[in-house]
């Protein structure tokens, strides 16, 4: 009886969380806070945990990964899944239409896509729930990556409304786009090598053997075909897209049915522009003949259907002259090679640098000074040297060599075995300083609104600052002194070195720029060892007991603590008052955690009570829409920063809203 009614509650939870699911990832609409959903995800997994037998097989908790797996299991698919011809002009498209209605003997309407740039996946339902993701493969064999789908939020587990008794349906798996920027940064931040772009992102990820990894990496999918479906006869592919939005699918709006070719041509026009402000990579666009018995009665060559054309935007790539290869020096005293170029249009912007990542990508493509090279800027990702012009070599071009020593301060450089990147050796190398102030004054770092690059460059040059810790007693006199300050952005960014003494220890932690501490690593830190001396205190073996911390993590937290250097600079900050211990600051906390931007005129309160009220609650206020941002308060006449929350998906509340969640948290 009792294990009846926990059934209950957990159909109910699970439920509950399919729907909140559904309105954040699928609709972008949600409408409980994220800590009214952790809560009800928490006690669904608790629930579990004790009665391990009562858990679905679809439930939402697999979205957190199950087991890593040995290798992939190879499955058949169905049918094999097909490239799609190219088209590059409206002359090619024209073509297409002529052989589509020769074949027919009947014009025919069309539906035109985006076509996104990401892996394809086959997702089968068996009654509704997911049973199988498979990638593409060969085209005929494709790897099992259930797991792996499963933790992509968009992808239904178990289907909306009526659902038929079977269903293969195909789409894309993406990384979008700032998603991507920010797991680089923090890959960066971490010494961990960088993707090149956001598909091989997405592919690496769901080519992951354990999902837990998949489950972390920001993943979403447009569906956009129905392979195979039983119990149902669909007429035409706009009405089968209608219909898997009804069963809870993620289908891209931006999707058109025409009546002649010639309106998708200008639908493709259109997008070319259009296409790059998407927070996903859209690499041209797909039109499909729409009548699904003329596809039929069209069929496939071995290698594209017959009733499809991908029209591939103009290329994001020009050919410039490589002027210069210079050495970067970053926080973590990485080096990288840098191409300086004669400067080029590239999809809009005038592109001056290219990164050649490391020695070894430089010698793999064989770039000298004086090269011709295509260069490629996809999207908003760094521009890139994709390959050298070999046949435009006069033999004046010179190849590059690693310096031995850093550019920046002449300390040896050294290349660690097992590592593609030469690192400065130099402790006091002014640009690993630079770089790592940057970092610490970061946003999710110690948040210091105001200190940006151009301003710790400014301390720097006026020898003011020398570590993180000489921040703290910069005076409004000390920085009136620098070109760029008046009083008041002088004062402003006083108080926001002087607020970020508060911050709880996982901040600092962070801000520190210990090799692999990413984020995530300094939050277990700091919520295992609750205090800085317990840290440096700590023995590998204990900082290897911390759940998800792993060897090289802590022999590099170890080895930091270990440093004369460090230590002096602990010692100074807490000197300097800055919080030492975990936990959020006691300024109450029933907004902790938060953060808020607020636009407008309130009706209740001026600029400063809000940001009072919000404080005194141990929330957060700044300036800038970020996607960090968890809520835009608007009151009347609001500004651009509304548009920038709707683009974001930041939840928008009203002043009302505000004090119901204060009292709520
Ligand atoms: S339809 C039988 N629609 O592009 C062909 N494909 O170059 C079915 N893709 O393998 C594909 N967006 O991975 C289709 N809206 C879209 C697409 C799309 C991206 C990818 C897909 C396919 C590749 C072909």
């Amino acid at each position: 009886m009792k294990e009846d009614a926990i059934r209950r509650e957990m159909e109910e939870l699970a439920r509950e969380i399919r729907e909140h699911d559904y309105r954040y990832y699928v609709l972008d609409d949600p409408v409980i806070t994220d800590a009214e959903y952790d809560r009800l995800f928490q006690r669904l997994l608790e629930l579990e945990e004790q009665y391990p037998h009562l858990a679905s097989e679809d439930s939402p908790t697999r979205r957190v990964g199950g087991r890593p797996l040995e290798k992939f299991v190879q499955v058949q698919h169905v049918s094999p899944m097909l490239s799609l011809q190219n088209a590059f002009s409206r002359g090619d498209l024209l073509e297409f239409d002529r052989r589509v209605r020769r074949a027919l003997g009947r014009p025919v309407a069309y539906v035109v896509e985006l076509k996104i740039d990401g892996l394809s996946v086959a997702l089968r339902y068996r009654d509704g729930v997911l049973e199988r993701g498979l990638t593409r493969g060969d085209g005929l064999v494709g790897e099992d990556v259930t797991q792996n789908v499963q933790t992509v939020r968009s992808i239904p587990l178990r289907l909306r409304g009526d659902v038929p008794p079977y269903l293969e349906v195909r789409g894309e798996v993406y990384m979008p786009v700032k998603a991507f920027r920010r797991l680089n940064e923090a890959r960066e931040r971490e010494g961990l090598p960088l993707f090149a772009n956001p598909r091989n992102a997405a592919a690496g990820s769901l080519r992951q053997l354990d999902p837990a990894v998949t489950a972390r990496r920001p993943l979403d999918c447009f569906v956009y075909e129905v392979r195979q479906v039983e119990g149902l006869t669909l007429r035409t592919h706009s009405e089968a897209l209608a219909w898997l939005r009804e069963l809870g699918f993620k289908v891209n709006p931006h999707t058109f049915t025409v009546p002649s070719i010639e309106e998708a041509y200008e639908r493709c026009a259109a997008w070319a522009e259009r296409a790059g402000q998407l927070d996903y990579e859209v690499d041209g666009m797909v039109i499909k003949v729409d009548d699904l018995e003329a596809r039929d009665a069209l069929g496939a060559t071995s290698r594209a259907p017959r009733w499809a054309v991908a029209y591939k935007f103009p290329a994001e790539e020009q050919v410039t002259r490589v002027r210069d290869i210079v050495v970067q020096v970053g926080r973590t005293g990485v080096l990288t090679p840098t191409a300086v170029l004669e400067p080029v249009r590239i999809a809009g912007s005038v592109v001056g640098r290219a990164t050649l990542h490391n020695i070894d990508i430089i010698r793999e493509k064989d770039v000298r000074v004086g090269d011709h090279v295509v260069v490629r800027k996809a999207g908003e990702v760094i521009p890139e040297v994709v390959r050298v012009l070999k046949e435009r070599r006069t033999g004046e071009e010179r190849p590059f060599e690693m310096p031995d020593r850093c550019p920046e301060c002449g300390s040896e450089a050294v290349r660690l075995p097992g590592e593609a990147a030469y690192r400065c050796t130099g402790a006091a190398c002014p640009a690993r300083l630079r770089e790592s102030l940057i970092h610490f004054a970061s946003r999710d770092a110690m948040d210091i609104e105001g200190l940006g690059p151009q301003t710790v460059s400014a301390l720097l040059a006026a020898g003011m600052v020398r570590d993180p810790a000489d921040l703290y007693s910069l005076t409004v006199e000390d920085l009136v002194k620098l070109e760029r300050f008046g009083e008041k952005s002088a004062a402003n960014l006083v108080a926001a070195i002087d607020r970020s003494r508060a911050n709880p220890l996982y901040r600092l932690l962070f801000g520190l720029g210990i090799r692999h501490v990413g984020e995530r690593a300094a939050r277990l830190l700091a919520e295992s060892f609750g205090d800085m001396d317990a840290l440096a205190a700590a023995s590998r073996e204990e900082l290897e007991r911390v759940p998800e911390i792993g060897p090289m993590t802590a022999e590099s937290v170890y080895r930091f603590f270990r440093q004369e250097a460090n230590r002096r600079l602990l010692r100074r900050l807490k000197e300097a008052g800055v919080r030492m211990s975990a936990g959020e600051p006691d300024r109450g906390g029933e907004l902790s955690g938060l953060s808020f931007v607020i636009t407008g005129t309130l009706r209740d309160f001026t600029r400063k009570e809000v940001v009072e009220f919000i404080e005194s609650r141990g929330g957060r206020v700044t300036s800038s829409v970020s996607s960090k941002t968890d809520y835009l308060v608007v009151g009347e006449n609001p500004g651009s920063k509304l548009d920038r929350a709707r683009e974001l998906g930041v939840k928008i509340i009203d002043e009302e809203e505000l004090r119901r969640l204060s009292a709520r948290a």
